[in-house]
């Protein structure tokens, strides 16, 4: 599995040759300036919630490669009005079987509107079950039960963080979700890119090498394989 961080809350992992982008929100990123939006692949598109910083690149991504947008039934509907037509909507609690795998909507502990102002139903978390391994992306949320009970029952062979606070958990509250997940390995996303999301980087890997997990954190463009 190859997991390529775009900046901000933006990966893209393939999977037995499939490519899933996440949270797309890379052109008007100020530190992924260099990545050209023309350039990611995407087989499926996998959106969070509606908020602008996690779906800005979406609708030139998907028209470009006419790749599939998994979201909730809110931000499908909003998708098709800017003229998408593949659209495969879920909602949080939602499993579905795809061609990489099995995925789970899980409720995100945050809030959910289009850029637009629309309503942009429930924030979501996502676990995907693949034959290359489990994984789970946090999107913006806080620390959640729901955690707890993915770690309980399916297990991960990494997660991706939100680390930034503000808006989402910070370094901290992300070890304590890495425990209930479950899981040693963690991607940190969704900090620096505006002064309030700013980390101390070797600080943070230290917090989780204290708890014996390792924090990844690559830069906006690179790559690495799970
Ligand atoms: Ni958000
Ligand atoms: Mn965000």
């Amino acid at each position: 599995m190859k997991l390529t961080y775009y900046g901000h809350g933006c990966i893209g992992v393939r999977i037995e040759g499939v490519d899933l982008l996440f949270d797309p929100y890379i052109s008007e990123n100020p530190l992924a300036k260099h990545i050209e939006i023309s350039t990611v692949p995407a087989d499926y598109i996998l959106i969070s919630h509606g908020h602008y910083d996690h779906i800005a690149d979406a609708v030139p991504i998907a028209k470009r490669t006419g790749a599939t947008v998994i979201a909730n039934y809110e931000i499908t509907q909003w998708l098709a009005k800017q003229g998408l037509q593949r659209l495969h909507s879920m909602n949080a609690g939602g499993v579905a079987k795809f061609s990489f795998g099995r995925l789970r909507l899980v409720q995100a502990a945050h809030s959910s509107s289009m850029p637009d102002g629309t309503y942009g139903g429930t924030a979501v978390s996502f676990v995907i079950e693949s034959p290359e391994g489990n994984f789970f992306f946090s999107g913006d949320t806080g620390l959640t039960a729901e955690m707890d009970i993915v770690g309980r029952f399916i297990p991960l062979k990494f997660a991706v963080l939100c680390i930034g606070g503000t808006y989402t958990m910070d370094v901290d509250t992300a070890v304590h979700a890495a425990t209930l997940l479950h899981t040693d390995l963690v991607v940190g996303i969704h900090y620096d890119t505006i002064p309030p999301l700013a980390i101390d980087k070797q600080q943070a890997i230290q917090k989780f090498d204290s708890v014996l997990k390792q924090l990844i954190l690559l830069e906006p463009g690179e790559s690495i394989d799970l």
